[in-house]
């Protein structure tokens, strides 16, 4: 059997699968990556990292590269950093940031309110900002971090190698220039979440780790410090892939609450866990954070097709998340209702480490837009992203300050 060809080329990846779903589970890229579409096969290649591997790249990435007993160290080492009290004590310097710059956005603005662009004026701005503060790197990166995830968006766009190696290599620049500072002070270093993670311990647990002990006489588990490689890999995926998500996100909240003013209300008004659940649903509704690769490890069959060692798969949460099967009419805003087959955040043992980090960040920033505005649809159109990224590229709102 074979699948329906998926070339979502210059597409909006919600539109496209929404249609692509009703002919099949898995489809099929002219490059012949299998695209995993249907929530059942979503969560089934997600649940089962023995035949699907992460190992897609030839570069380290950790920990979202890792398999096996490799993640499960890796996962230990920096899950901690999300803990719920690490996430309490970073919450008021995140207020702070978000308060400023609403209020920046907001002044002297009268009673016809202002038109901003929810992606690259709130959404990116407010996380370099939160997630330099976070790390305890310089305010002064702002400028050059906003400029790096704009190129990067166009190297991605390009599908241009090159272009897309030199972006990643001035992000290892730009960490490198974080992590020199606090290595040549050694025991002054400020103690921050990048510091701690230069002295993060790991449990030894890979191959190769495991082949050094033995040879060094060495058995059993055994701790080390990270590698550089490792902090450098750590830190690109805290930061450079999430700038750009937060920012996604953004768009798609507040276009959304634009469009709905009794949810709006909700979560100016109700608990942070109501404006959690909300943030979730909103997501799931037009997830901007698109996919996910996999590698098959033997041989597999997946909803009627065969699928071989080597085949490469992607996990299209956009579309697993709009599934009618799940969710009946995708749009439908059932925060309650949906919650238990939300994907936004993955399943199994990949699923997002920094879900505590990126909704608090969401949560605050809606909280304290709305305490001083009311957000409403902008006269002027919004743009859809295209594949590879989902939600918004430019989604303009209207803000009016509360009296
Ligand atoms: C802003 C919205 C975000 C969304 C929608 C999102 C979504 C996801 C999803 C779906 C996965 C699963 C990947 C897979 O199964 O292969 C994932 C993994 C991951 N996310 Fe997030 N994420 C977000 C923000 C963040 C933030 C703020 C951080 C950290 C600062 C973060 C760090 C990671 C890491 C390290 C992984 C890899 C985990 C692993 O492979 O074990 N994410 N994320």
């Amino acid at each position: 059997m074979s699948a329906p060809l998926f070339d979502p080329t210059g597409l909006d990846p919600r539109s496209a699968t929404d249609e692509q779903r009703a002919e099949g589970p898995l489809a099929r890229t002219p490059e012949g990556t299998w695209i995993v579409l249907r929530h059942e096969e979503a969560a089934r290649v997600a649940t089962d990292p023995e035949t699907f591997s992460s190992a897609v790249s030839r570069f380290l990435q950790v920990p979202n590269g890792l398999d096996g007993a490799e993640h499960t160290a890796m996962r230990a080492a920096t899950d901690p950093y999300f803990a719920p009290a690490e996430m309490a004590k970073l919450e008021p310097a995140v207020r702070e940031i978000a308060r400023d710059l609403v209020e920046e956005l907001t002044a002297d603005v009268g009673a016809e309110g202002t038109e901003v662009d929810a992606v690259s004026a709130i959404g990116a701005v407010f996380a370099v900002r939160a997630q330099t503060s976070w790390l305890g790197w310089s305010s002064e990166l702002e400028g050059e971090l906003l400029q790096w995830m704009v190129d990067n968006h166009v190297a991605t766009r390009s599908g241009d190698l090159a272009r897309t190696r030199e972006v990643a290599e001035r992000f290892d620049a730009i960490i490198g220039s974080v992590l020199a500072p606090r290595r040549a002070a050694g025991g002054d270093a400020p103690d921050d979440v990048t510091t701690r993670l230069m002295r993060q311990k790991v449990s030894v647990t890979s191959l190769a780790d495991q082949v050094a002990g033995t040879r060094s006489g060495e058995r059993g588990t055994a701790e080390r410090e990270l590698r550089e490689e490792e902090i450098v890999s750590i830190l690109r995926n805290w930061t450079g892939g999430d700038l750009g998500s937060i920012a996604l996100c953004t768009g798609v909240l507040l276009t959304g609450l634009a469009q709905m003013p009794a949810v709006a209300e909700r979560v100016r008004a109700g608990s942070y866990t109501e404006a959690c659940a909300i943030v979730d649903e909103l997501l799931r509704i037009d997830d901007p954070f698109v996919s996910n690769r996999r590698v098959a490890t033997c041989p597999v069959t997946l909803a009627g097709q065969e699928i071989s060692p080597g085949d490469r798969l992607a996990i299209h949460w956009t579309s697993a998340n709009r599934d009618q099967r799940t969710f009946g009419d995708p749009d439908r805003f059932d925060p309650e209702g949906n919650a238990s087959q939300n994907l936004v955040w993955g399943t199994g043992k990949h699923v997002c480490p920094g879900r505590p980090l990126a909704t608090m960040e969401l949560v605050v920033l809606l909280q304290e837009l709305l305490a001083v505005a009311d957000v409403a649809p902008a006269g002027t159109a919004g743009r859809r992203a295209v594949a590879p990224t989902g939600g918004w590229s430019h989604a303009p709102v209207l803000l009016t300050p509360r009296a």
